[in-house]
């Protein structure tokens, strides 16, 4: 079975999509099998990897999570990409109704899980980029993963409101997906040159200790530009600092995924 992973923050632009998109694309170059799920309705995932306008009306993941009918299948609308091995669920505007469509649904917590969970074994990795808030969404999202990535802007304030999406990460266990676990939290736009990034990087870790990953991904002006020509940084500039830096969380990531597949039955901290 694949591991599903929610990228979530409800701060808006702290890297969430950038890191899906790259993180998923590096781990795609390294042989796995890795899908991408876009459950944003800005749906910038979709256009990062040069998807926009391709969803077409009755065939989008909005129908399949707003669908009376609960045992819709997703797998019509997984699209290949440019890079072997990734593939991608596009999102459209229509996401926008969802969250308020969904209220009424049955089961609205549980929609995703069901639509995902199928899917799981036909990939190494799933991640789901979640929109900025606590929102349906978002807690759709919490409750199909396995585990959920936090990136956090290197800046004055990355951890105000952390405390808000612990709270949710513990709701959400108690009451929905007991098994939620913290994959990792990531420290994006790093600038190494300011006081303040390195102070900020320091409270992170002795808030998370050994659940911050040890890359950090550096403010680099690739990983900025690469959406605007719908690839990930490594098909965009593989030499730039930002396409290393995600190759290097890659790596880092199949090590910790590696350690704690032999490691069994470890509770979740935080
Ligand atoms: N390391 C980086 N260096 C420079 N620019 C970056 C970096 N990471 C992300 N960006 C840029 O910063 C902006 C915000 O990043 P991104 O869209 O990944 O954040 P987000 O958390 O998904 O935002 P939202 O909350 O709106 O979904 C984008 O324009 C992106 O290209
Ligand atoms: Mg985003």
């Amino acid at each position: 079975m694949g591991r599903i992973i929610a990228v979530a923050n409800q701060k808006g632009g702290v890297g969430k999509t950038t890191t899906a998109i790259n993180l998923a694309a590096s781990l795609a170059l390294a042989e796995r099998r890795v899908l991408l799920i876009d459950a944003d309705p800005q749906a910038n995932l979709t256009s990062g990897v040069g998807m926009r306008d391709q969803t077409s009306h009755g065939q989008s993941i909005y129908a399949a999570l707003t669908a009376v009918d609960l045992d819709v299948d997703l797998a019509p609308l997984i699209r290949p990409t440019a890079i072997q091995g990734l593939s991608v669920i596009a999102a459209d505007r229509d996401l926008t109704g969802a969250e308020i469509e969904m209220v009424g649904l049955l089961a609205r917590e549980q929609r995703l899980r069901r639509l995902v969970r199928p899917l799981a074994d036909r990939f190494d990795f799933i991640f789901i980029d979640c929109p900025p808030s606590l929102g349906l969404l978002t807690l759709n999202a919490l409750v199909a993963a396995d585990s959920v990535l936090i990136p956090l802007h290197c800046e004055y304030f990355a951890l105000e409101g952390l405390a808000d999406l612990v709270a949710t990460l513990r709701r959400v266990r108690a009451a929905l997906n007991p098994s939620l676990d913290i994959e990792g939290v990531l420290l994006t736009m790093y600038d190494d040159r300011t006081n303040l990034g390195q102070q900020v990087a320091r409270d992170v870790r002795q808030f998370f200790k050994e659940k911050t990953f040890d890359t950090v991904i550096p403010r680099n002006v690739r990983l900025g530009e690469a959406p605007s020509h719908g690839v990930p940084v490594v098909l965009y500039d593989v030499k730039s600092r930002g396409a290393e830096a995600y190759l290097a969380l890659a790596r880092e990531f199949l090590e910790r995924h590696a350690r704690r597949n032999s490691m069994q039955g470890s509770a979740p901290t935080v």
